[in-house]
């Protein structure tokens, strides 16, 4: 797997990325360095990062409480003052250690502390190496309106290390599976077929290699997503609707990440069938892989109302417009489509009766 070297950070695999991380702590003359952890992490990622890392001695463990709840702006003053109490200035450095959670609030608590510090990503769930930790997003949700408030910014490096994946479950594996499959309906016919007809989470280290690939060079098109890096949002505008409106819904399990684009991709594939000449063979094909592999969630008419108030939110709106990424075929998008208002309750339906 070779490392992806581009002019404002580099992404680098298995070994070679623990010897360039070493390398880059002993040739940068950092002030102080603080790892971010949540419980789990801390338990089952720090032990193999300090075994390979020669920067640990004098590092410092900032830990914060897991989950999708805790990136708020609450977590990242508790951050702040911690950074500030052990006396961080900025030539500091913040390794990040975790999931998306942890790469996306501790990039923009990096970010943000002293006007910016720098930072590096080790992604160690399947969602944060193929999706969080490349592209420099970096955010916290708003109540439980997702990523509203963030800063653009690029880690100094990424490190992806899937031997970190042994110990995270079988639901959270799925659930970075889903973006995966978004990389291939977004890019690559072929690659959506590969990940398709695999049959196992824990042998998957070229498919993320080759989804970092795809992540990388979309990102590095259009960095602050004028074009092109809109078709990362596939699946996204309803999918991050469904997450918002069972994250604030007492009364239901939230849905991770994954599995509410999962939900997200197949009613914007329906949309694109509607709309952009999908091929009905093709949203059949869709619509078949994503249910196989996570079933289905029930919708009330109360939920589907929720969801579709929750919209409007959406960061991709521009002058009251939402605009969609849509698909003409697997492997190929359409940016910035207008969908009629009743189309959405039609998705929905097509949802339900799969
Ligand atoms: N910035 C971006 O471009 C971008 C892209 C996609 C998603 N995201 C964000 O990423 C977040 C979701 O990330 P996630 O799915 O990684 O969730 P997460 O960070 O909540 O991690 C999931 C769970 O796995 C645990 N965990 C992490 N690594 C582990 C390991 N190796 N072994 C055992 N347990 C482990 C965590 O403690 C947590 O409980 C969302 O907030 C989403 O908005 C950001
Ligand atoms: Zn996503």
């Amino acid at each position: 797997m070779k490392s992806i070297i581009t002019s404002s950070y580099s992404v680098y695999f298995n070994q070679t990325a623990f010897n360039e991380l070493n390398r880059h702590l002993s040739e940068t003359n950092y002030s102080k360095v603080f790892i971010l952890v949540d419980e789990n992490t801390k338990k089952h990622c720090l032990p193999l990062y300090l075994q390979n890392s020669k920067g640990g001695k004098d590092m410092k463990v900032l830990e914060i409480l897991s989950g999708e709840r805790h990136k708020n702006i609450a977590t990242c003053t508790t951050l702040w003052q911690g950074l500030s109490d052990l006396d961080a200035d900025r030539k500091s450095l913040l390794i990040n250690l975790g999931g998306g959670v942890i790469t996306d609030l501790g990039g923009f608590v990096a970010s943000t502390f002293k006007r910016g510090i720098a930072f590096i990503n080790i992604p160690t769930t399947l969602l944060s190496m193929v999706d969080a930790s490349v592209g420099g997003k970096t955010g916290v949700d708003l109540g439980s309106l997702k990523n509203q408030i963030g800063v653009i910014n690029q880690p100094e490096m990424v490190l992806v290390v899937p031997h970190f994946l042994k110990t995270l479950g079988q639901l959270q594996l799925r659930s970075g599976y889903a973006e995966m499959l978004k990389h291939g309906l977004i890019q690559s016919r072929h690659y959506w077929d590969q990940l398709r007809l695999m049959t196992d989470y824990n042998a998957m280290d070229s498919l993320i290699y080759e989804s970092v690939v795809i992540k990388n060079k979309i990102v590095l098109e259009d960095p602050t997503e004028q074009n092109m890096r809109k078709i990362l949002n596939f699946g996204h505008t309803l999918g991050h609707a469904v997450e918002s409106s069972f994250l604030e819904n007492p009364e239901r399990a939230s849905l991770l990440h994954g599995e509410a684009i999962a939900i997200g991709m197949i009613l914007e594939a329906y949309l694109s069938y509607k709309l952009t000449g999908l091929p009905k063979n093709e949203l059949v094909e869709i619509a078949s892989t994503f249910t196989k592999r996570f079933g289905k969630v029930a919708f009330t008419d109360g939920d589907v109302a929720n969801v579709l108030s929750l919209l409007k939110f959406d960061k991709k709106n521009s002058h009251g417009n939402i605009n969609f990424v849509l698909l003409e075929s697997i492997g190929k998008p359409v940016i910035d489509v207008k969908i009629p208002a009743h189309m959405f309750n039609e998705a929905f339906a097509y949802y339900k009766e799969l």
